[in-house]
């Protein structure tokens, strides 16, 4: 009774109207008991009152799990507590403020879930005990939920906002929320923006990092928020009234464009396409053999709708005319990025690619509908579908049309591929292409290695994407739960689920991902799976089977064939 007392006091911050009807689920909680609302048991969803299930729905909004939500745009019972917070703490001397340390602490149902929102702080333990999509609700705990509800701001639930007010235990320290502003301003990376809390760092400064595999499949079109970041430098802050893209190289001179003139002087074209950096899945290569590099693992790709003026046309209106590729042969790209000595980020494309009226390169301002985010090149970048992220350049400055390929470091001496037996002491970089087109790609986002199926499900579903480079469009996921012996062909999918399907995209023109799904039958006997994926794209190109054929000593286009193993749970 005791325990259940202080665990109530935990839970609660004066009169909080009553958590009765949760079901008692927990696993041992920091109270010491299984569960500290000690309810009765949740009515099935499909029984619940309208009330309880909006608690499901709540789930699914806490990280945008599946289809909905947001913001209440009603001034709700949370809202209420929430916008009330300093007068709260100033009147009522009872209610707990808690650092965010404290609430850091509590991130797994061992250790109680807890999460700001507004300034206010609350324990959901309970809440997510009884929902099976925890998995995606753990993304959020132990800091706010503001980053997750925005992901998926497309309706008002006032509902939600009315639950989570049952859950609210104190209010976060305004220290801890004054801090959150702060920056060390002597840091080259303090004008860095903020990002997602569910991104999965591999590198903060320069930033680098991939969305949670949890969430990848959830959106045809990943959210510009959780779409994967890679950058070698600090991102710049430009001003876009004084931003001025230069176009160099053609015979009647140099052009200088604002950012008001591409927008207006040059049609606005939309592509859907995905980007994939050179390092996806190098992880992998790491576990034949070390290799330099980020530790990425399957998720340094994202797919995003790209908006801005073509190259093409930016080209043409700069004197592009076919002569020129006579002598010329490449299209230089400089990014506004610098090092401490000055150096910018550059990388170049093939002429023909650039100036191809089916190549659709395009320099790109909006990303997803809204203008670019800071981490994805605003005001102004290169979008160049089917290619290799590094060829993206961002914080477009300069465009040079040229017989020679860029100069920099990231043309000249990385991304490129070499043989699994080249060493750093043998190495050439001069011996080999640098990436362009990439090769075809898959990879499993659920389930996640090392998870435990339940046997009484009967079946496991599947689900990844695939994608290949040069606009070839992928035709086949094929699934295998045994390591490879027998396989099965997954369902494709090419655009949200909600919406109307696309038309297929013009032959070498796909550029955008397929994301794909495969549900079977648990094998009878089987205590654990081995599931692999491998795609084909209408080359009829396919992923080779194991990494160390392919291993490089950069870990660069690792494609081979991405294994799971799970175990299954007898009842
Ligand atoms: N452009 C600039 N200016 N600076 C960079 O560091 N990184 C490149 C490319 N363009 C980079 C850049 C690399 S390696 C990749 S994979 C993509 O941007 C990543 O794009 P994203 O961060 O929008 O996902």
């Amino acid at each position: 009774m005791l325990l259940l007392r202080q665990c109530r006091s935990l839970t609660r911050v004066g009169p909080l109207t009553t958590q009765r009807h949760l079901r008692a689920a927990l696993p041992a909680a920091s109270c010491g008991v299984r569960s500290c609302s000690g309810g009765s048991e949740e009515p099935s969803s499909r029984d619940a009152p309208p009330h309880s299930r909006w608690r499901y729905g709540l789930a699914g909004l806490l990280v945008g799990a599946g289809a909905v939500v947001a913001y209440g745009l009603h001034y709700n019972k949370a809202e209420r507590a929430a916008t009330t917070t300093v007068q709260t703490i100033a009147q009522d001397s009872s209610v707990r403020i808690f650092t965010q340390e404290e609430v850091t602490r509590h991130r797994s149902l061992e250790d109680r879930v807890w999460v700001t929102y507004k300034g206010s702080v609350y324990d959901i333990t309970d809440f997510v005990s009884m929902h099976p999509g925890g998995d995606k609700i753990l993304l959020a705990a132990g800091g706010a939920l503001e980053p997750f509800w925005a992901l998926y701001a497309v309706h008002s639930q006032n509902h939600v906002l009315d639950i989570l007010s049952e859950y609210k235990v104190g209010e976060l320290s305004a220290a801890d929320r004054q801090r959150q502003q702060t920056v060390k301003t002597s840091d080259p990376y303090s004008s860095d923006p903020e990002r997602h809390p569910g991104l999965r760092v591999n590198s903060l400064k320069p930033f680098n990092a991939e969305p949670p595999l949890q969430l990848l499949n959830d959106n045809y079109i990943t959210p510009s928020a959780i779409f994967f970041k890679r950058n070698h430098l600090p991102v710049p802050r430009l001003d876009p009234a004084s931003y001025r893209l230069h176009v160099e190289g053609l015979p009647r001179g140099a052009l200088t464009l604002s950012l008001d003139e591409l927008k207006t002087k040059f049609p606005k074209h939309t592509v859907t396409a995905t980007l994939q950096c050179a390092g996806n899945r190098r992880s992998e290569m790491n576990q034949v053999k070390q290799v330099k590099g980020l530790n990425w693992g399957i998720a340094a790709i994202s797919n995003a709708t790209w908006s801005g003026a073509r190259l093409r046309d930016v080209l043409l209106a700069a004197g592009y005319a076919p002569d020129v590729a006579r002598w010329a042969r490449h299209v230089q790209f400089e990014g506004l990025d610098k090092d401490v000595t000055g150096t910018t980020y550059g990388a170049s494309i093939p002429l023909n690619k650039a100036v191809s009226e089916e190549g659709d390169v395009l320099l790109a301002y909006e990303m997803n509908g809204e203008d670019l985010p800071p981490d994805h090149g605003f005001p102004v970048r290169v979008v160049v579908p089917g290619t290799v992220g590094a060829r993206n350049v961002k914080w477009l400055g300069k465009i040079v049309v040229s017989a020679e390929e860029s100069g920099s470091h990231w043309q000249q001496n990385d991304y490129k591929g070499f043989s699994p037996g080249t060493d750093w002491d043998t190495v050439d970089f001069k011996s080999a292409p640098a990436i362009q087109e990439l090769p075809v790609q898959s990879a499993i986002t659920q389930p996640a290695e090392g998870a435990e199926l339940d046997r009484s499900a009967e079946e496991v579903t599947v689900k990844g994407y695939a994608w290949s480079g040069g606009g070839r469009e992928v035709v086949r996921v094929d699934v295998s739960l045994d390591g490879g012996k027998t396989w099965q062909v997954a369902e494709l999918q090419s655009d949200e689920r909600d919406q109307a399907p696309a038309p297929p995209p013009p032959p070498g023109r796909a550029w955008a991902w397929k994301l794909w799904e495969l549900t079977s039958a648990l094998p009878p006997d089987a205590q654990e799976l081995e599931i692999v994926c491998k795609a084909v794209d209408d080359s009829y190109n396919m992923q080779p089977d194991s990494v160390p054929p392919i291993w490089n000593l950069r870990g660069v286009l690792s494609n081979a064939w991405h294994r799971v193993k799970v175990t299954i749970r007898e009842e």
